[in-house]
């Protein structure tokens, strides 16, 4: 039986040393627009917190969200209102989502927008001063606000501008590697100094998980490397969490394809679906505008699903490029339009020589965003786990079977500000009780693992362990799926982990050997949790393709939730998923869709 304890090498002669022992009352741990959206409400309702997260402040994830942020403000198409932005997001969901989650989100939404402006937030505006919305994909008015194209960094630098005007400390370069609970209650975490590889041992009366999804476990993904890998899911898991979805995981469309004269990093990095929504075209290498063949009404800015498996089956046909990309084009657009529009795209495709104004850019899918993640309560962030919270990319239950674009950043900010509101009113009585011995333990074996893990000195290298892993879920788990395929993929798994019992390092904890062996630990934790609900769910819908089952089957309107067994083995289990309320019903029922031809 698989299961899904981090990695562990020998650690019966290594002893730790001292820790630094650190007491907060609300532990945040992730830096980007949910951490620190939660831990500006906490401030504002006078609770003191410490963010923690693994780079510099103000360098998540979030600054890669590129072409915007929804709500239904209407600016442009007052049509539009929070109901019907549930239904496209419940619609493009293929009914998976969680509807209170959904209509909590869509119904912040406008206000958390508002909030952000008069934060400081540059958004773009239209002639007549008001907030600018562009079309993005599956969305039947346009309601993405945006900054250009650099959306995520300009929310994330006013997030954190605020967070500074409120002194909330933050902690930069500290990895965690297990949180502290006795499967019932949060008491904290066990975390690492990745400057000097020292210690630390938080403890928290309650801590928030906001660390991010596991996108970066498939070979092309639009993350960085060391971000994305689960961290978030993983630990709530071992805590005694439940997960939820794991199996919907979104490829976008167009993700850079990288000319054998550029690093080799750009591969599959976005390109922002804001091309697409500003009017780009996608070609086959025939020169061929496919999307006609595969939705002639909403074309490019069909869902990204639908787009993604377009392309795909385009170059499998043989019409692809040599690199097994297809083209997308916004040439026709002006030069001046598409620097205001699009600054970072044409700058960036600038410095690597190519002229967006002038010719296309070559473009694959790539993984993007998990729709799957912790099982939270949407009305407060709580998981299963007393005390212990989560938010944003690290949850599930917004997006159901596919995400559309502009609601990742929408989600951090809505349910960052709820779970801030929340916890801050369940801290009582303000102060962080002390450690019970039995989770003092639980800490003590997490640092003697730590200390084997650095003293290890197997032959196996944790990043080239890192490489096969997202290679084998490419392969198993990637766009399309089939049942023997994803069986396979799980044996490989379970290989690859006791491979990972024979990893070297060099000692040195702040290494990035280091962190990749822990982050190891995450991701095989998720890649047998994907693989196993992708098996379990015998049907196709939104994100999640299997040839072997190409329809969608009524009676699998369920989600998948995982959990672990008293062996620490996964298990899978189903639930059915809520009706949407009356409102958003309606709004369904009205059938809204964009009509991509109001582009061109
Ligand atoms: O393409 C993009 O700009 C991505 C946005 C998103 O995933 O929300």
């Amino acid at each position: 039986m698989t299961t899904i304890t981090p990695v562990e090498t020998d650690a019966s002669d290594v002893e730790h040393g001292e820790y630094e022992e650190v007491t907060v009352p609300v532990l945040v741990i992730g830096a980007g627009a949910a951490g620190a959206r939660t831990a500006i409400a906490l401030a504002e309702q006078g609770i003191d917190s410490l963010v923690v997260g693994k780079r510099d402040f103000g360098d998540a994830h979030t600054v890669w969200a590129a072409g915007g942020i929804n709500a239904a403000l209407g600016s442009l198409d007052p049509d539009d209102d929070w109901a019907i932005h549930a239904a496209d997001t419940i619609d493009e969901g293929h009914y998976l989502n969680d509807p209170t989650a959904v209509e909590t989100v869509t119904r912040a939404m406008p206000d958390r927008i508002r909030e952000l402006d008069e934060w400081g937030t540059e958004f773009a505006r239209t002639p007549d001063g008001k907030i600018d919305q562009r079309y993005f994909g599956a969305q039947s008015f346009r309601r993405t606000c945006f900054v250009g194209d650099r959306t995520g960094e300009a929310i994330l630098d006013t997030l954190v501008e605020r967070a500074q005007s409120l002194e909330i400390p933050y902690r930069e370069n500290v990895m965690v590697t297990k949180l502290l609970s006795d499967g019932e209650r949060a008491y904290g975490a066990v975390a690492s100094d990745m400057d000097d590889g020292h210690e630390i041992l938080f403890r928290a009366s309650h801590v928030v998980l906001a660390a991010g999804g596991f996108s970066a476990l498939w070979s092309r993904h639009s993350s960085r490397d060391d971000e994305n890998t689960g961290d978030g899911p993983a630990l709530a898991l071992d805590a005694g969490a439940s997960l939820l979805d794991v199996e919907f995981v979104q490829f976008h469309p167009t993700g850079m394809v990288a000319d054998p004269e550029w690093d080799d990093d750009w591969n599959g990095r976005l390109v922002t679906e804001a091309v697409r929504g500003e009017g780009g075209r996608l070609y086959n290498a025939e020169g061929e505008r496919f999307m006609e063949r595969y939705s002639p009404d909403q074309m490019e800015l069909d869902a990204r699903d639908v787009v993604a498996r377009a392309i795909q089956t385009e170059v499998d046909a043989g019409r692809g490029t040599a690199d097994g990309g297809v083209y997308l084009d916004i040439s026709h657009r002006d030069r001046s339009f598409i620097r205001e529009r699009l600054p970072n795209m044409y700058e960036r495709f600038q410095s690597l020589g190519v002229d967006l104004a002038e010719e296309p850019v070559e473009v694959a899918p790539t993984a993007h965003y998990t729709m799957g993640g912790v099982d939270i309560d949407f009305a407060t962030g709580e998981t299963a786990v007393d005390r212990l919270y989560a938010v944003g990319e690290t949850t599930a239950g917004v997006h159901g079977a596919n995400r559309l674009g502009g609601n990742s950043l929408a989600e951090t900010v809505a349910l960052g500000a709820i779970v801030g509101d929340h916890v801050a009113t369940t801290y009582e009585p303000r102060e962080v009780d002390p450690l019970p011995e039995h989770v003092r333990a639980i800490a003590e074996r997490e640092f003697d693992r730590l200390a084997a893990l650095a003293a290890a000195d197997g032959d196996e290298d944790p990043d080239a362990l890192i490489a096969e892993l997202r290679a084998l879920l490419w392969e198993h788990a990637g766009i399309r799926r089939d049942g023997p395929s994803l069986a396979d993929g799980r044996t490989a798994v379970a290989a690859l982990r006791e491979r990972a019992r024979h990893i070297g390092l060099a000692g040195d904890r702040s290494d990035r050997p280091f962190e990749y062996a822990v982050d190891l630990g995450f991701m095989l934790t998720l890649a047998d949790a994907v693989l196993g609900a992708a098996a379990r769910r015998t049907e196709s819908r939104g994100a999640h393709y299997r040839t072997d089952y190409p329809d969608v089957d009524p009676d699998w309107r369920r989600n998948v939730l995982v959990t672990l067994g008293d062996g620490d083995e996964v298990r899978l289990s189903t639930r059915t998923v809520g009706a949407p309320s009356e409102r958003v019903q309606r709004a369904l029922d009205e059938g809204y869709e964009l009509d991509y031809h109001h582009l061109e």
